[in-house]
């Protein structure tokens, strides 16, 4: 495994990347996706069968037509036959990803393990001639995502990240209405991530060692990357800019059982003058997760994982939008299911996906460079280190 704390050599690279464009690889189009023109049920493995794999089963069942479960695997063999019972019908048990993918059941797997163990099993995927949906983040350093990014181009397979906040209706018609002027040109955004603590604490330690990879900057890649790579990513792409500089301040004023910061406050320059705040808070005891754009002539205000969005003018009635309802988890995860149709899609056309490798990388580097600032307590100057 390799350090999930980046190297000077890795925020190094971070800030060259960015400054140089935010699609720093290119993506195969139309030589992706050995089943172009394929329409019959892709056959899908589920790798990890922990909390989000409930997220992911339960929509690929109601798509019969498109895809077909035919095995689940967990490194604990009782995670895996209770996963089959939610998959229902002849899915295969497997405890280890290689002799699943050996078994060549599947066309397509979802890799929904711990972060610390995303690029082994991609990798493997991709070697074995398997497409891939990996949660998110795609790796724990920026090192061992690179790896994905070669074994994708070399493998010419669909490699999907779930980012799935990309397809969420809300985001959608938010990065729209920015588009469109509606609150005049965009300068500030306001994001907050107010929550309980995210893992249980089991009482055996091995046990704790084991299930709580969350609280080991290694495993996760620290609380950044593992939870906020979302709110980067999402919000970085609603106001379409390249970052230019990250200042982060946090720590660990409440959980003392573990590596994993607790608090921190972030703030991301981009090139084209926005500022983008991010607090987060884990230890909240009531969850608050709104998010404010404000612009030269209003306001938009929605929270994540809401279907509703209002827009706020000088001396006018606030403007409220209601979305479609998007089918979500408990979590207000939404977009998954269209995450999911994208994957689907991009492998019977041979399209890159909407949620391609590139995305999943770019979408790492402010959270850890948000994490090494805090570390180090230092600026991270994208553009300074690049020239
Ligand atoms: N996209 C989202 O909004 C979202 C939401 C929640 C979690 N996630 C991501 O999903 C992933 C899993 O999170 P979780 O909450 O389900 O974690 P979890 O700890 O509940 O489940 C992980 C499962 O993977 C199993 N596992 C560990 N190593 C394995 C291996 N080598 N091979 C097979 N199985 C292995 C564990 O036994 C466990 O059952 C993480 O990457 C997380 O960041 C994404």
């Amino acid at each position: 495994m390799s350090s999930a704390t980046p190297t000077r050599r890795e925020v190094l690279s971070v800030i060259g990347h960015t400054a140089a464009g935010l699609a720093f690889v290119p993506v195969a189009g139309s030589a992706l996706g050995a089943d172009a023109g394929s329409r019959s049920a892709i056959r899908v493995g589920i790798i990890g069968a922990g909390n989000r794999s409930g997220a992911h089963i339960a929509p690929l069942k109601a798509l019969p037509d498109r895809c077909r479960i035919t095995a689940v695997c967990d490194i604990e063999r009782a995670r895996a036959e209770a996963a089959l019972v939610k998959v229902g019908g002849d899915a295969k048990p497997f405890t280890s990803h290689t002799n699943l993918l050996a078994a060549k059941l599947c066309d397509a797997v979802f890799v929904i393990t711990p972060n610390y163990t995303h690029k082994e099993i991609a990798v493997d995927a991709l070697k074995a001639g398997c497409h891939v949906l990996c949660e998110k983040p795609m790796a724990t350093t920026l090192d061992d995502a690179r790896e994905i990014v070669d074994a994708v181009r070399s493998s010419k397979k669909v490699f999907s990240v779930g980012l799935q906040f990309r397809f969420a209706s809300v985001y959608r018609r938010v990065r729209d209405l920015v588009a469109s002027g509606a609150i005049g040109d965009l300068k500030y955004v306001w994001a907050e991530e107010f929550r309980g603590d995210w893992a249980r604490l089991f009482k055996d330690s091995q046990e704790n060692a084991r299930r709580n990879w969350r609280y080991y900057q290694k495993l996760s890649g620290g609380t950044l990357l593992e939870k906020n790579c979302h709110d980067f990513d999402i919000l970085g792409w609603v106001i379409g800019n390249k970052p230019v500089r990250v200042t982060a301040s946090g720590g660990n004023s409440v959980y003392r059982d573990r590596e994993t910061i607790d608090h921190a406050s972030v703030t991301v320059d981009y090139e084209n003058g926005v500022q983008f705040a991010l607090g987060v808070c884990m230890f909240a005891k009531v969850g608050r997760y709104q998010t404010t754009l404000v612009g030269t002539d209003g306001m938009i205000e929605f929270p994540r994982g809401g279907n509703q969005v209002t827009i706020r003018r000088p001396k006018q009635k606030d403007e409220v939008l209601r979305l479609v309802e998007q089918t979500g988890d408990s979590y207000g995860h939404h977009g998954t299911r269209e995450l999911h149709l994208d994957f689907l899609d991009a492998i019977g056309t041979g399209r890159a996906p909407l949620t391609n490798v590139n995305v999943g990388y770019d979408a790492m580097h402010v959270p850890i460079a948000a994490e090494e600032a805090i570390r180090n307590h230092r600026v991270i100057e994208f553009k300074q280190v690049a020239s």
